[in-house]
């Protein structure tokens, strides 16, 4: 159910700790770097307080390019505590989504030179936090879960091997395949927001529809019965947030406007 306020204890409250760049005898004075500000969500579930803003001052000269490489240098060599996801850094596994100056994305492919300012991080937007820039992707996952994402068939297949496609089939699985389900989308996505505990959201959808595209896959007619539900499917209010953040270069909204299509045809 929609919560239009924060719940208390997860108001920002209280002044964040700042870390002021500290240049060592090697790099010389400060005024001779390239000095940024980062402004990270900070919350501690075992400390009882509300979440803050922590400040840190890095110079650019002597840390990567990326969002992910100003994150590392400051878990490395300032504050080991603060808490984020990451694994390949570069931009396959989706586990480095976060917000950056308002946008959702991939901390491993944003570039700090391409934000203006400040650089102002926070988890991604209206899913629970576990601890710093953490989500908790249990639900997300839950929902994954739900639309049975993996090839089901009925038949035995002809050559007794493999099921195989010809181009033009797999072709159909382009933009969509390549969803990390890094779920910039759904937590972009108004209509998800609202109701993210019924409407399955544009990254699932976008998943739902992988296997409704797939000519080796004999569960059309089941998998559009379990996505014909007023909030399932029909909370896409074409808004199209989820489009403009994709990291890959995805397009949910057009993946769900299909699977309406395909309802509606079969309903003719
Ligand atoms: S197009 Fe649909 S799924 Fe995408 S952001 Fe808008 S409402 Fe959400
Ligand atoms: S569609 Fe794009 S933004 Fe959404 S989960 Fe997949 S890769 Fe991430
Ligand atoms: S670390 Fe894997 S996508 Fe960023």
């Amino acid at each position: 159910m929609a919560s239009f306020t924060l719940p208390k204890n997860s108001r920002i409250t209280g002044k964040g700790q700042v870390h002021k760049h500290v240049p060592s005898n090697a790099e010389g004075s400060p005024a001779g770097g390239r000095l940024k500000q980062f402004r990270i969500y900070r919350y501690d579930p075992d400390s009882g307080a509300n979440p803050r803003y922590d400040t840190f001052e890095l110079d650019l000269d002597q840390c990567g390019p990326m969002v992910l490489d100003a994150l590392f240098k400051i878990k490395n060599e300032i504050d080991p505590t603060l808490t984020f996801r990451r694994s390949c850094r570069e931009g396959i596994c989706g586990s480095c989504s976060m917000n950056v100056n308002g946008t959702n994305g991939l901390a491993c492919t944003m570039a700090i030179e391409d934000l203006k300012g400040d650089i102002r991080i926070t988890p991604l937007p209206h899913m629970e936090v576990i601890k710093d820039l953490v989500p908790d992707f249990t639900h997300f996952y839950a929902q994954y879960a739900s639309i049975e994402p993996w090839l089901q068939t009925v038949t035995t297949t002809p050559s007794g091997k493999e099921r195989l496609q010809t181009p033009e089939q797999r072709e159909k699985l382009d933009g969509l395949y390549e969803c990390i389900l890094c779920a910039c989308c759904s937590t972009a996505c108004p209509s998800y927001w609202w109701n993210s505990d019924k409407f399955l959201g544009p990254a699932i959808l976008l998943q739902a529809y992988r296997w409704l595209a797939d000519s080796r896959d004999e569960m059309t007619g089941e998998r559009l019965d379990a996505l014909e539900d007023p909030f399932r499917l029909y909370r896409c209010h074409t808004i199209m947030n989820c489009a403009n953040v994709c990291p890959k270069g995805l397009n949910p909204a057009k993946a769900i406007a299909e699977t309406k299509k395909l309802i509606v045809e079969r309903a003719m």
